[in-house]
């Protein structure tokens, strides 16, 4: 289909627990190309999880270590990436996402508390202004997306189906 080749590479971005990794999964499934998380490329790079780099090093070096896995996963020629929710908020990024088919799956707070209750494996949700990280975050992927997606739906399916659709990819 006529314009399809320049969504050959989708970046999903959205506030934790929107559903990057599940949607993402399931849209790559529909359109028969890789899919890539940063927070994996991390990890495994770093042969430990987010949490323990934020604990063992600071943010700072998770954060250098996700624009690296961030320039790996562009090299594809064809994937859904799902950058981890702070990535287009640091400058060093922008870069890396100019041009590119932005995706923002955008939820609510609440539905992102509910998602992620008990999860230990994400340090930023302990913050006390979570709220407010919340809110200056949710301009960053606006402002980065070239396409916004109400994803406050659990049907990750039905989610990555309206993807497709926005895009005007056939799946
Ligand atoms: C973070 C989000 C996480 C992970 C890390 C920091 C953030 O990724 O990269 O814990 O700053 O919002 P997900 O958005 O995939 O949960």
């Amino acid at each position: 289909m006529a314009g399809e080749e320049n969504h050959r590479q989708i970046v999903l971005v959205g506030f934790m627990g929107s559903g990057k990794t599940t949607v993402g999964r399931r849209l790559a499934k529909l359109l028969g190309i890789p899919f890539i998380d940063t927070d994996s490329l991390v990890e495994k790079k770093a042969g430990m999880t987010a949490a323990e780099i934020f604990a063992a090093s600071g943010e700072q070096r998770f954060r250098e270590l996700e624009t690296a896995a961030l320039g790996e996963a562009v090299q594809a020629p064809a994937a859904v990436i799902s950058a981890g929710g702070g990535l287009p908020a640091q400058p060093e990024n922008a870069p890396l996402l100019a041009g590119r088919t932005v995706v923002y799956l955008e939820v609510p707070l609440d539905v992102v508390r509910r998602r992620t209750k008990g999860d230990t494996s994400r340090p930023l949700l302990a913050r006390p202004d979570l709220a407010s990280l919340y809110e200056a975050r949710c301009r960053i992927y606006a402002g980065v997306a070239t396409v916004t997606v109400d994803a406050a739906s659990d049907d990750a399916e039905a989610v990555a189906r309206t993807v497709a659709d926005r895009l005007h990819l056939s799946v």
